[in-house]
């Protein structure tokens, strides 16, 4: 079905302050594309089949900026650790097992099928440094229907003997070989380069991942400011850079030519915030994962208010789960604290403004995705929130703030993406 119409209750961002809600009412899906939602369907659309999902909600597909797949099967354990002992406790060891591909079939089949049913529909994915295992999850992304950027990880220093890569030639090889075998392979799924923060990664081997970038035309993900444990060892690794960004930026890995998503950006300084913005670096926002692994509170409201690039992000399982609806929650949260408790000068977000940052912001990187004005991709999902009962009756608005509070992802009734129905 290449053209159709989508009934319900419709919800979307017209800007980070307002979400227009639509009861009742139609949404033109045209060969994958928005044509407009209209209470009163024009006659031109009149023969067009519809699908109605009656009382039901429905709202674009969320964006989640930043995730690690092959950490989703610890999800929700070991959160009692700092940043970088998390990392050498759980998180290394429980990668180290994607050598194994039975392993990684199972927890990957597991992974895709939960993001199937989750509220997101667009995602940039981390994997190991394992090509086979990578490749194999490329697959189970693809099988789900969402569409995703996936990397595989690179790491050639301060990394255990049993995660390492054999060396930063071979990172490189092994990189270079990924990116010919799957570049054109799919149609949903598409590689990212990924080195894993600047305390595992060489300057060789950034100098190396920047030729590979520019030959083939591929974005980056890393992390970023993140915790304060990881700024000063980065500035022993890195005596040169002037913050921790430029360890990227002299690279080409901070945005500019090469398209770029850095999660969390906690503590960047006045400076890194400008060349981010200058470059159009994306900004993952990972509240939940922040509180975890004890990093701090981004200031998210500066960044959006500032005209940053900037998407919210699970970072599962720093985050312990995958759904988008938490992560606004969290953001939301996240960000009361810190205006009362860090600096009373940024106010918190607002709900409107988290739902924005799921949708619109985050969709940013993947084009014109996030809303349903027209010529945007159609990318929708639709809540049956019926159980979530309330003795009176309340607007599509309250009812879509209500169930990212209550609900969980077992309420999303129907995925869309780019027109074509997943769930
Ligand atoms: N920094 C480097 N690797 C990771 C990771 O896996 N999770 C988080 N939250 N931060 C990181
Ligand atoms: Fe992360």
């Amino acid at each position: 079905m290449k053209d159709f119409i989508i009934k319900g209750h419709i919800l979307y961002s017209l800007d980070p302050n307002t979400i227009k809600s639509c009861p009742d009412s139609c949404l033109v899906c045209l060969d994958g594309v928005s044509g407009g939602v209209f209470s009163q369907l024009p006659e031109q659309y009149r023969d067009l089949p519809v699908v109605d999902f009656g009382d039901k909600l429905v709202f674009p597909g969320m964006s989640d900026l930043h995730m690690h797949a092959p950490q989703f099967s610890f999800r929700g354990l070991g959160m009692d650790l700092e940043l970088l002992e998390w990392l050498s406790t759980y998180t290394f060891p429980e990668e180290a097992k994607y050598q194994d591909l039975a392993y990684a079939e199972r927890a990957y089949h597991s992974y895709a099928d939960h993001l199937k049913h989750s509220a997101t529909t667009r995602a940039s994915v981390f994997a190991t440094v394992h090509v086979p295992a990578t490749e194999l999850l490329m697959d189970e992304l693809e099988r789900v229907g969402l569409k995703t950027y996936v990397g595989k990880v690179n790491m050639d220093r301060n990394t255990p003997a049993y995660l390492a890569e054999k060396s930063t030639a071979q990172s490189l090889a092994d990189t270079e070989a990924w990116l010919c075998e799957t570049k054109d392979k799919y149609e949903h799924t598409k590689p990212i380069l990924t080195p894993r923060f600047t305390p595992t990664c060489s300057d060789e081997l950034m100098e190396g991942l920047q030729l590979l970038a520019e030959k083939y035309d591929v974005p980056v993900q890393s992390h970023l400011s993140e915790s304060l444990a990881e700024i000063e060892l980065v500035k022993k690794l890195c005596p040169w850079a002037k913050n921790y960004g430029d360890a990227y930026d002299r690279f080409g890995l901070f945005g500019g030519k090469t398209k770029c998503i850095m999660a969390h950006c906690v503590y960047s300084d006045e400076a890194e915030v400008a060349r981010m913005k200058e470059n159009g670096v994306f900004i993952a926002h990972s509240p939940e994962s922040n509180m975890n692994v004890i990093a701090g509170i981004a200031p998210a409201k500066r960044y959006l208010e500032e005209g940053l690039n900037i998407g919210l992000a699970t970072d599962v399982a720093g985050g312990s789960h995958e759904s988008m609806l938490r992560a606004i929650m969290h953001a939301v949260q996240a960000s009361k604290l810190r205006w009362r408790l860090v600096d009373d000068s940024v106010s918190p977000l607002s709900f409107q403004e988290a739902f924005y940052l799921a949708t619109v912001g985050g969709g940013r990187f993947f084009g014109k995705v996030g809303s349903f004005e027209e010529g945007y991709d159609l990318d929708a999902v639709v809540l049956e929130d019926s159980g979530l009962d309330h003795p009176q009756e309340l607007t599509a608005l309250q009812r879509l703030e209500r169930a990212v509070y209550l609900s969980d992802d077992r309420h999303i009734f129907a995925k869309f993406v780019r027109g074509k129905r997943v769930l």
